[in-house]
């Protein structure tokens, strides 16, 4: 690919020159990303920071196909997989079918798929051991915790077994417990599994402990304001790791950088 250096293996996502703007009724237009140029390893762990409106979700949905970009493109090295699957996606909002129990849930893009019955109940059975649903792979979404629903989510979108995992906020209505006890279990899901995770956060603390490296974006129209590399050592421990000086460091460049924006979009 054009721009790599020799021997460099080619990104699993590649980000070029992407712009989107919004129309409303009235005809005004927002601009809701500008030009975003970005590439992302196999198998790399990024977060997406920026403050609220910034165009993180609208990022996703465009890497999703759910939305079109008005210039630029996304490509994504797809490698033949067993699933045949590109990207998964986990949204902050339920995204669990309250008329599937957890374990129907789980299994069910594996139906959809047509995986054999036998292989779709041996990856259900493996993925709802590991976020710890066992007793309550038959109960409806109804019948869980707002944190369970989002394990039975994050369990779906592995068992998938997609490329690319897309989670927009996946932990953001989450009491703080629920959601240290998830990204654990996410980084471990993550350790075995090596998947290309994109992930939108509004939490510093959330990010640093889960990504390689984190994207910060401007405020509206989004553009890529840094990208910084996180150099603490894996695997994390989610709360071993705030002991750690560099995570300080890292937390006070981040927030820098975010009250830099916020004063510069009020000057
Ligand atoms: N379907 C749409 N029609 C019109 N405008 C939209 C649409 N979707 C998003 N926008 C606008 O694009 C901008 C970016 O929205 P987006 O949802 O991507 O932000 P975000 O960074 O995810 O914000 P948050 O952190 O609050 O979730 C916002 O100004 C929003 O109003
Ligand atoms: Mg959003």
């Amino acid at each position: 690919m054009a721009g790599l250096p020799p021997g460099a293996a080619a990104p699993k996502i590649a980000i070029r020159g992407l712009h989107k703007n919004f129309r409303l009724r009235g005809g005004q237009a927002v601009e809701a990303l500008r030009d975003i140029e970005l590439e992302i390893e196999d198998g790399e762990f990024v977060c997406i920071i920026g403050a609220s409106g910034c165009g993180k979700t609208t990022l996703l949905r465009i890497i999703g196909g759910f939305e079109q970009a008005d210039q630029g493109r996304v490509e994504i090295a797809s490698a033949p997989s067993e699933s045949g699957l590109v990207t998964s996606t986990v949204f902050q909002e339920d995204s669990v079918f309250p008329w599937l129990t957890a374990e129907e849930n789980v299994a069910y893009g594996l139906k959809v798929r047509k995986v054999p019955r036998e292989r779709r109940e041996q990856i259900v059975d493996q993925f709802i051991a590991k976020v710890g649903l066992g007793a309550f792979r038959k109960a409806y979404p109804a019948q869980l915790s707002g944190g369970m629903k989002q394990r039975v989510s994050v369990a779906r979108a592995f068992a998938n077994e997609p490329e690319v995992l897309l989670m927009d906020e996946p932990f953001g209505a989450l009491d703080e417990q629920t959601r240290l006890v998830l990204q654990d279990e996410i980084l471990r899901l993550w350790s075995q599994h090596r998947r290309t995770v994109l992930f939108v956060t509004h939490n510093l603390d959330e990010a640093i402990t889960l990504s390689d490296r984190i994207v910060v974006l401007s405020a509206r129209p989004g553009r890529v304001r840094a990208v910084i590399p996180v150099d603490l050592p894996r695997p994390r421990n989610v709360i071993a790791l705030r002991g750690n000086p560099r995570y300080g460091e890292l937390y006070q460049q981040l927030w820098d950088l975010l009250q830099a924006d916020i004063a510069g979009a009020r000057a």
